[in-house]
């Protein structure tokens, strides 16, 4: 991986090691487990002494490459890959909230994530507010003591509403909030919002990110 790069190239090149089958293409890893060369590795590898693939639900060859290219390509310092965009919301806010924790949200976001905001959320006690992208001087009012997130979708989906990624970077910065942004629609290649000071950054990877829909 190098930063010094083109993006095309790191989007390519970015490549778990071949095996010493020499393979082409890296291949699919349709594996559950992995092996252990004995039992001293499994327990290291297990007590997280050395690095490596133990079980495919916590990591795999496939889902390493995934993350370390959309790490470079978004110019993250980590991340996960889940199993769908919206598990990606989910997790993104189950992981980082605590019950009494105030969401402020973009009103212009995904179906899906309205009903997680609304439908699941409150059971757990964190609250949103929402903000219209067209008000931006309201914004800033609108964070409470208890807001620790910003969430937004620029461009949204389905209308397309555009947030100025340079403004709410700063007012998340101001009140020190994090900001996450789903990316889904521009990609890293068009908008890299971490650049303007998002904290999060999600995808779905069955959109522009896996090529012209
Ligand atoms: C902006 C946005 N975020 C999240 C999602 C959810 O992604 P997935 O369908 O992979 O769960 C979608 C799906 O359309 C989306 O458009």
């Amino acid at each position: 991986m190098s930063k010094s790069k083109k993006f095309e190239t790191n989007a390519i090149r970015t490549q778990v090691p071949r095996t010493p089958l020499r393979e082409h293409s890296v291949p699919i890893y349709m594996t559950s487990s992995f092996v252990f060369d004995d039992a001293e590795q499994a327990r290291a590898l297990f007590a997280d002494e050395i690095p490596g693939n133990i079980y495919t639900r916590f990591s795999n060859p496939n889902n390493t490459e995934f993350i370390e290219k959309m790490c470079l390509l978004e110019g993250a310092e980590d991340g996960i890959a889940t199993a769908s965009g919206m598990s990606a919301v989910f997790t993104s806010m189950a992981a980082l909230l605590k019950s009494g924790d105030h969401l402020l949200v973009s009103r212009s976001v995904f179906g899906s994530t309205h009903q997680i905001l609304t439908m699941i959320l409150p059971k757990w006690g964190i609250t949103h507010t929402y903000a219209d992208i067209d008000k931006p001087e309201q914004w800033e009012s609108l964070i409470q003591k208890n807001t620790t997130m910003i969430f937004i979708e620029t461009p949204s989906n389905p209308a397309l509403d555009i947030i100025d990624l340079e403004w709410i970077g700063a007012l998340a910065k101001k009140h020190n909030v994090l900001l996450n942004v789903d990316n889904c629609f521009c990609t890293p290649y068009l908008q890299q919002p971490i650049s303007y000071g998002a904290d999060i950054v999600i995808h779905s990877g069955t959109k522009y990110l896996d090529g012209p829909l």
